[in-house]
């Protein structure tokens, strides 16, 4: 097991979770919208918190580095969570065009926060850090 292999089957998980939710408003699914939405909300701060307490830390010690990749990958995340905290909001007024428009924001930058981390660090952490995909993988 590699970060790399771990953190990204979470990333994938997490955009189908995003379709099943844009799938399910599209069609006015309203139960099944909910359902999807509170799994990938869960999942993705889960997610989130996982890299900002265990592995942007393991990082920034092996490395020094707290104002480089991290410190980029820390604000996109509260970016991402600022948004996803209003959709809950939208589907309580049934507002699907609304909700639909801020779930298509955060899996715009979504994309490319994970093919930045996809690319870039989570090699690099297991590079560096090669004994610490099996203590995330016990936490996962
Ligand atoms: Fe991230
Ligand atoms: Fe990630």
């Amino acid at each position: 097991m590699t970060i790399h292999a771990l953190l990204s089957q979470q990333h994938r998980d997490c955009d189908l979770l995003f379709e099943h939710c844009r799938l399910a408003l599209q069609d006015g699914d309203w139960p099944a919208a909910e359902s999807a939405f509170g799994q990938l909300h869960q999942d993705l701060i889960a997610h989130i918190m996982l890299e900002e307490q265990q592995l942007f830390p393991a990082f920034e010690q092996a490395t020094g580095q707290v104002q480089g990749p991290t410190a980029v990958m820390r604000l996109e995340h509260d970016w991402m969570q600022s948004r996803l905290a209003r959709i809950p909001e939208q589907l309580q007024q049934r507002d699907a065009t609304a909700a639909l428009a801020l779930l298509a924001d955060v899996a715009e930058l979504l994309a490319q926060h994970n093919r930045k981390e996809e690319r870039v660090l989570y090699p690099w952490c297991d590079h560096l850090l090669p004994e610490l995909a099996t203590r995330l993988g016990a936490s996962a």
